[in-house]
């Protein structure tokens, strides 16, 4: 588990027309969906519907791997095959949430901080024996009035680094996933801002935590006005920002980025990506494709509904979407 193989991995991670499907949501996460949607929010059904979307016919065309939470890393299909082993056969790495959950910024109530770097090096160990070969620790960034503070920015920037220096020690390519939310009534212009210094923040922990962007892969947020904003963006300007801030901010040496949907409409996710790769592409030192969770699944899961006779349903959603998004991955995608 040198430099070079988690160099490959990472590039494999961003291979031509593939990304990534986020399917490590939380138990809290999971069950909000599915609670949303009438479905039981039991362990059962949970590992029921991780089956459905991993064993998605020829799905490993259009993904380079799918990212687990510590629950679905030791389940298995209904037959016995451990999950990790259902990727593996499908050409699918297997990849780990490490980070456990955001939680509020001590004496900045309004501010989260990512928990989970005590004892990580051990629990990173242990995912490795059991066939991860990435991880992923999100931050979140809250835009409001005075906020982000600077504290907050840099305690997660912090953290972030931190988890990467273990992850590239123990063979894990790390993503680093610092998340600027879309929640608010904020322009554009301000999300360029934060992200600007976000990113800023973020490389210079990892500088100083002695990071190899080479073994790394970056899940940024898009650049995009709040979703609460007067101020809707084009599909264009959206791109423009997002290109703009990234070029100023993410080393050439990184692979690749892969986004993450942020609550964004499964077509928006699709064209903005899209558009990144088609108006920019002669620009672009590294590759731009997905990392989604809702926009791969939200759909999926409603047709599911936690029904055995609409797995196959599901699972041809699934597959459509992460095939447009393999088309968006590089400029291709017509809707
Ligand atoms: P969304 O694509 O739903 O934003 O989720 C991506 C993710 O992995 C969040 O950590």
């Amino acid at each position: 588990m040198g430099g070079q193989e988690l160099a490959a991995t990472a590039r494999a991670m961003v291979a031509p027309g593939k990304g990534l499907l986020a399917a490590d949501e939380s138990y809290d996460t999971a069950n909000r969906r599915f609670e949303k949607l009438g479905i039981a929010t039991t362990a059962e059904m949970r590992r029921a519907y991780r089956e459905m979307l991993f064993t998605t016919p020829s799905i490993g065309d259009f993904l380079s791997g799918v990212i687990l939470f510590d629950e679905t890393i030791r389940q298995s299909t209904k037959d016995g095959t451990p999950f990790i082993k259902v990727l593996q056969d499908a050409g699918i790495i297997p990849g780990i949430k490490l980070d456990a959950g955001a939680k509020p910024l001590a004496k900045a109530p309004s501010e989260l901080v990512s928990e989970g770097l005590d004892g990580l090096r051990d629990r990173i160990a242990e995912y490795y024996k059991l066939g991860a070969r990435f991880a992923k620790w999100r931050g979140v960034i809250t835009i409001g009035d005075g906020i982000p503070s600077n504290r907050c920015i840099k305690t997660n920037a912090h953290a972030l680094a931190r988890y990467a220096a273990l992850c590239q020690e123990g063979g894990l390519v790390p993503i680093i996933e610092p998340e600027v939310l879309i929640d608010g009534d904020h322009t554009l212009e301000r999300s360029y801002a934060v992200h600007h210094e976000v990113l800023k923040a973020v490389f210079d922990e990892l500088y100083i935590q002695g990071i190899e962007p080479e073994q790394m892969i970056l899940k940024p947020s898009m650049v995009l006005p709040g979703k609460k904003s007067p101020q809707q963006a084009s599909v264009e300007e959206v791109a423009r920002f997002t290109v703009k801030c990234l070029k100023e901010r993410v080393p050439a040496a990184v692979p690749g980025c892969a986004f993450l949907s942020g609550g964004q409409s499964d077509e928006d996710a699709t064209a903005h990506l899209n558009a990144m790769n088609a108006l920019f592409k002669d620009e672009l030192p590294w590759r731009l494709t997905f990392s989604y969770s809702r926009a791969l699944q939200q759909t999926a899961m409603q047709i599911w509904n936690g029904r055995e006779e609409n797995v196959a349903a599901a699972q041809k959603e699934l597959y459509r979407r992460a095939r447009l998004n393999s088309a968006a991955s590089l400029g291709q995608y017509r809707p």
